[in-house]
């Protein structure tokens, strides 16, 4: 589905534990990069709706700081505590900026 590229950050200033919050209409999320991978994440825990922000990360699993839950990085999947899977977006490259896809319905 075609959508608007909406860039979060420019490629060069990318490392591993960088974090950034892009809020834009509906959309609401966090740029990450772990291990050399980037992700792209709701900012919301999907279980109380806690910020993700500042959550830590071990093993593949963003665990969020108010009741622990954990949610895989690459797939998004609750693996620890018991609510819903934590949104993901594909992160998008473009240029020399990384960024998101918005559609119409996001
Ligand atoms: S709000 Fe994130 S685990 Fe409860």
């Amino acid at each position: 589905m075609p959508g608007r590229f909406q860039p979060i950050d420019k490629l060069i200033n990318l490392y591993d534990g960088y974090r950034k919050r892009l809020k834009i209409d509906q959309l609401d999320v966090i740029l990450l990069q772990e291990q050399g991978q980037c992700f792209v994440i709701e900012t919301r825990c999907p279980h109380q709706q806690h910020s993700l922000l500042d959550a830590p990360i071990s093993d593949g699993m963003i665990v969020c700081a108010l009741h622990q839950y954990g949610f895989d990085l690459l797939s998004g999947a609750n693996r620890e505590g018991l609510c819903n899977d934590l949104s993901r977006h594909e992160p998008v490259y473009e240029g020399n900026e990384i960024g998101v896809m918005i559609h119409d319905n996001d």
